[in-house]
């Protein structure tokens, strides 16, 4: 194993995003939602991450459950729906988002590896508390860290400090595992070895730094070298 401590942003990379409207869609009473969810779900998220960059630079912080039911708001009146329903669903699979499939036994490698293990996320401590018991995670979680700790959202070096102040390590004991390409620039930024998972194949953020690795999904973590 390359490293004592693995730490995973939770939303877009152990849990997938999309399987709250994807999950609603298929639903009867939601069936507004049938040609429309990957357009909402796009947008929903889009703008849940728009809203903390923008209230990070001009310091108004809120939790991240605010700016996901702003995001969403702002996705639902986008795509003409207005059924209170429908929000309210949505917003409750939030809480439950499917985990990836390949996570459980990853986690599980690094545990018998004697790695630690934590997620650093914007998430609020309820939204993750309730991510992580739905998806079956607890226990192979060293630490869950929420940016509500420090009053700012990523990629703000505030976030990554987290990390070494819970396990007393230094920036190179950590791989830092994210599938937002910003979020991984960040985390290298800082100091951290970074993977990037980028299921999507899309480009390299042109920020000012990138990823040690680039990984289709989170298979190989614990094999990196
Ligand atoms: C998180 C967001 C960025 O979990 O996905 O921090």
């Amino acid at each position: 194993m390359l490293k004592s401590v693995y730490v995973f942003d939770a939303y877009g990379t152990l849990f997938d995003v999309n399987s709250a409207a994807r999950r609603a869609s298929a639903e009867p009473d939601h069936a507004a939602l049938a040609q429309k969810w990957p357009e909402i779900s796009a947008n929903w998220r889009r703008k849940q991450l728009e809203y903390t960059w923008l209230r990070a630079v001009a310091n108004r912080h809120c939790d991240f459950w605010q700016v996901t039911q702003d995001g969403l708001d702002w996705a639902l009146e986008a795509a003409k729906i207005t059924s209170d329903a429908t929000r309210a669903r949505l917003l409750a699979l939030y809480r439950e988002l499917a985990a990836y499939p390949e996570v459980s036994l990853m986690l599980d490698t690094l545990k018998a590896g004697g790695a630690r293990t934590a997620i650093l996320s914007n998430g609020s401590p309820d939204m993750l508390d309730a991510a992580v018991n739905s998806a079956g995670l607890i226990k192979k979680l060293d630490a869950v860290l929420s940016v509500e700790d420090v009053g700012v959202f990523k990629p703000h070096d505030k976030v990554y400090d987290l990390v070494g102040a819970r396990f007393a390590c230094a920036p190179e004991d950590v791989l830092f595992v994210s599938s937002n390409g910003w979020d991984a620039a960040g985390a290298a930024g800082y100091g951290f070895t970074t993977a990037w998972v980028n299921r999507a194949g899309d480009p390299v953020d042109r920020l000012y730094a990138t990823p040690n690795h680039i990984l289709n999904d989170l298979t190989t973590i614990p094999e990196l070298r």
